[in-house]
């Protein structure tokens, strides 16, 4: 009879164990039993960059990445990425269900009544250098918030943290802009709320003299790639949001967390290093060079916007925007980079190197170009992904503080440096 349990046996001590398996894993605390000798600590499993540990238990985002799935509380991308607008997609993702068309205007309407931000913070940002990257300022502004908000420590009030929720969801669009038109000299655009979220951000952006008229393509686009990058599981830059609002901090501070650990460019830096990248490069002809120096390099360089610590096989995501991209550019123009990016995705597809390591396109491959044609700056990249991302993170967060399995993020290590010694003097040194 198959039984849900697993049978090891510790060739130490010759003893046999048998660990319940529970939703495909064993707990690791389990291995703790398994002792060489009486006084020894235990048995552990060594996992760097938690590549096999399941920190948690979700129900928010489901990914396969052998089969190129993602769905949000069920509801496939891809349907979402047609039908919904970010908004919805947020409440969703934040709520569990889909809202009803009361429950959506009462959403809406709290969101967009929480954009504006207080002076003080506006003469925060201007205090930034002139040159400051956006993705920086956005960080150190969100941290800010905590202090203007004090009441958000008190994270396990249920009322509390809905409004610390309507305020960064808001908020984050306006220092986003803010950022954007400190790095430009322009001066600072105020929320309108007659607009849609993406389309008052769009506003905010690129106002300059008079209204501005928001292209219904482009806010759709925006859309879009917003619902595309609103949660992604236990990523980097979520886990970072769990594992800092594990110690309670306030949710200010644990999303200016997040937002550091995103603008890495191993994760939401990435697309703004794929334009670099498709820059220095230069021209069609230098792609081959390229491809191989990625090959020799034993890893130094990288296909940006290639590979996935999940994906091996497509990335849903990147799908959905190459289409998309079309319908941007009839509205911009297309981007000269474009067909670079093409011919590099093609030869990189057809390529052993890549074939071998499952190497395939990630949704930051495309969405840089079309963000690029819209008129953002590169450096704005990171920013524009964290906006949407700030969703996931609050709904990772207050998932975690109700999951009563859960206690202050705290991973064990394997030590392996000097044994006891004495000090020794400077002079004796
Ligand atoms: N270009 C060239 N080689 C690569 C790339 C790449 N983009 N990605 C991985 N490899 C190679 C590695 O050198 C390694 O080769 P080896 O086995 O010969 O040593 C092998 O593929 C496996 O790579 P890992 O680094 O072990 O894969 P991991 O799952 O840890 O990394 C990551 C995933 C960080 C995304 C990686 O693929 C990468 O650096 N990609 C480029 C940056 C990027 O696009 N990041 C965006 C990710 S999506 C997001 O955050 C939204």
């Amino acid at each position: 009879m198959a039984k849900d349990s697993l049978t090891v046996t510790d060739n130490r001590t010759g003893k046999t164990y048998e660990f319940p398996i529970e939703n495909g894993t064993i707990r690791a605390l389990d291995l703790r039993q398994m002792k060489a000798a009486p006084d020894d600590f235990g048995l552990m499993t060594y996992n760097p960059a938690f590549t096999n540990t399941a920190s948690c238990k979700s129900r928010i985002t489901f990914i396969d990445g052998d089969k190129g799935i993602l769905n949000y509380r069920g509801y496939p991308i891809e349907q979402l990425a047609e039908h919904s607008t970010y908004l919805e997609t947020a409440y969703l993702i934040l709520h569990g269900e889909l809202p009803s068309k009361a429950e959506y205007g009462e959403w809406t309407h709290n969101i967009t009544h929480h954009t504006m931000v207080h002076e003080n913070i506006k003469e925060l940002m201007v205090g930034f250098r002139y040159d400051a990257h956006p993705m920086g300022m956005l960080g150190s502004t969100v941290a800010a918030l905590s202090t203007f908000y004090p009441e958000a420590k008190n994270v396990r009030d249920a009322d509390c943290r809905r409004d610390q929720i309507f305020r960064l969801m808001a908020k984050i669009t306006t220092l986003a802009a803010f950022a954007y038109r400190h790095s430009q000299g322009l001066p600072y655009a105020y929320p309108d709320n007659d607009l849609s979220y993406c389309g008052n951000f769009l506003q905010m952006m690129f106002k300059r003299g008079g209204r501005y008229e928001v292209s219904p393509v482009l806010e759709r686009a925006l859309e879009v790639l917003f619902i595309l990058h609103a949660d992604h599981e236990q990523n980097c830059s979520t886990s970072a949001m769990r594992g800092v609002g594990s110690s309670e901090a306030d949710p200010y501070s644990a999303t200016a967390a997040a937002i550091a650990a995103l603008y890495g460019p191993l994760h939401g830096g990435a697309n703004e290093m794929v334009l670099r990248m498709l820059r220095e490069i230069g021209s069609i002809e230098r792609i081959p060079a390229f491809i191989e120096e990625v090959k020799t390099s034993g890893g130094d360089v990288r296909l940006m916007g290639f590979g996935h610590r999940v994906y091996k096989n497509f990335d849903p995501r990147a799908t959905i925007i190459k289409k998309m991209a079309e319908q941007v550019f009839q509205v911009t123009g297309r981007n000269p980079l474009l067909d670079m990016a093409l011919e590099l995705e093609r030869i990189a597809l057809s390529d052993e190197y890549f074939i071998k390591r499952k190497l395939y396109p990630n949704v930051d491959f495309y969405s840089g170009l079309i963000y690029q044609a819209m008129g953002f700056p590169v450096d704005m990249f990171p920013v524009l992904f964290a906006i949407p991302r700030v969703s996931g993170w609050l709904a990772q967060w207050d998932e975690m503080l109700d999951d009563k399995d859960q206690k202050i993020a705290r991973p064990r290590q394997v030590y392996l440096g000097a044994g006891r010694r004495d000090y020794v003097s400077l002079e004796r040194r």
